[in-house]
């Protein structure tokens, strides 16, 4: 008896690497894909195969989320790697970028070997963790292993992570290679309207502390910073109009940028229905600024989606604004969401799966993985996209236990999640055996 194991995903719409969908079989061995043709017949003999009749369901490259804060290790009360590789399988998601902002911070290699490890043992979907940059931890940023990236808080952040001085800036960006993906709020700007709108507890007030120009100020540093050193950059989840028409008019090849699902469709009129579970950094900005994003999202401007999956409890964002905490979740909603959005005309499915895999894939340089084609890792998500079922409390598995999205009645939820080779959701049922693997990004691939 071999020990392979074998899944043939019959009678799928699958999506193929130039877009168009074939209605076909798939076929993978172990963790990878090994055939995609109209209708495949293995040959019998030693392998079992378990075979999934995908009749009427659409098949995607899994999901790949590139920011998200998991919390663990230290704020495990929120959030941890179980519980949110879960919510990933739920949500499709077969691969995530995780930030360094837990407690230790991810800021040395031992931080970044213990998450790894921690994923190793819990975690049911793909893992990768960024290094976290401070003012002073320069010898860490150049060697630590694996990462897709550095990461800069160059706003709304306190303590260690906060790096706003510009000579430390100017540091960073001078020495070594390697990816430093900036969280582009101005602290200057934050601190000085902090003031000016001091003793305000109405919620909305937030997005008018960190306004469209603390966005765009670091948005402009960061892009200088990048054409002075030629640095490759990435800006985390973009949220305004003026950055994106900054970015249509100066965007050097090297730079690239994504947008949360939240920043595309909602917008400060949520406050008034969901008060402080609004709350995010970057906050959320006009029904114009929606537009601008969408627009430029389209266009190839922005280049790909991410959650920034930021849980908080209930009883935390219960509390009295300035003291609530700021971020959403959002694995579980992204892929829905978008499909839902394509479903209405607003996109299509190819590009949907695109900013939410295959462009991501190219962007971190991860081998093998974005795309539906025989050699690739075989992560996959089948999908619904002719039924409608909405956001419900009870049926999320993130620890938060809520969705800014609650209600909102989705097309595109994921029916079975296919992580290396092996059946980790499948319509509401997790294997939690499933384990994933350690990401790699390979910079000979740029
Ligand atoms: O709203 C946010 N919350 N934005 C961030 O960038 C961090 C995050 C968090 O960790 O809670």
């Amino acid at each position: 008896m071999s020990n392979t194991s074998c899944l043939l995903i019959r009678r799928a719409a699958i999506l193929l690497p130039n877009g168009e969908f074939l209605v076909g079989d798939v076929l993978t061995r172990d963790r990878q894909i090994i055939s995609v043709a109209p209708e495949i017949s293995p040959a019998t003999g030693e392998e079992a195969i378990t075979e999934i009749d995908a009749t009427g369901l659409t098949l995607l490259p899994g999901v790949i989320d590139p920011q998200v804060h998991f919390r663990e290790p230290g704020l495990e009360h929120k959030e941890d790697l179980f519980t949110a590789s879960c919510a990933c399988a739920r949500g499709g998601v077969t691969s995530f970028l995780e930030m360094p902002n837990t407690r230790p911070l991810t800021t040395t290699q031992e931080a970044l070997d213990d998450k790894l490890q921690r994923a190793s043992q819990k975690c049911l979907v793909n893992y990768g963790f960024f290094i976290g940059a401070t003012a002073d931890n320069l010898p860490d940023l150049l060697t630590a292993n694996p990462t897709p990236g550095i990461k800069i808080f160059m706003g709304s952040m306190h303590g260690q992570l906060l790096v706003d001085q510009d000579t430390a800036l100017e540091d960073i960006f001078a020495k070594g290679d390697r990816l430093i993906a900036v969280h582009a709020e101005d602290q200057a700007r934050i601190n000085q309207r902090r003031q000016e709108f001091a003793g305000i507890t109405d919620p909305d007030v937030h997005s008018k502390i960190q306004d469209n120009l603390a966005a765009l100020l670091a948005t402009q540093q960061a892009l200088g910073l990048s054409r002075k050193y030629q640095r490759r950059l990435h800006i985390l989840h973009m949220s305004t109009g003026e950055e994106a028409e900054l970015l249509r008019t100066d965007k050097p090849s090297w730079v690239t940028a994504e947008v949360t699902p939240q920043h595309l469709l909602l917008n400060t009129s949520a406050y008034e229905k969901i008060g402080t579970l609004a709350q995010m950094n970057p906050p959320l900005r006009s029904p114009h600024d929606n537009e601008v994003l969408w627009q430029a999202l389209l266009d190839g401007v922005i280049d790909f989606i991410a959650t920034d999956h930021a849980p908080h409890t209930l009883a935390e964002k219960a509390q009295q604004y300035p003291n609530t905490p700021s971020g959403m979740p959002g694995v579980e909603t992204s892929l829905p969401l978008m499909l839902t959005a394509a479903s209405q005309g607003r996109c299509t499915v190819a590009q949907v799966s695109n900013w939410m895999s295959t462009a991501v894939a190219k962007a971190y340089n991860i081998p093998k993985k974005g795309a539906i084609a025989s050699g690739y890792d075989a992560d996959l998500v089948l999908v619904d996209l002719k039924t409608h079922h909405p956001v419900l409390r009870e049926e999320l598995l993130t620890k938060s236990g809520w969705s800014p999205f609650e209600g909102w009645n989705l097309t595109g939820w994921p029916v079975t999640t296919i992580v290396g080779g092996q059946i980790v959701y499948h319509k509401g049922k997790l294997n939690t055996e499933v384990r994933g693997e350690a990401l790699t990004f390979d910079t000979n691939l740029m």
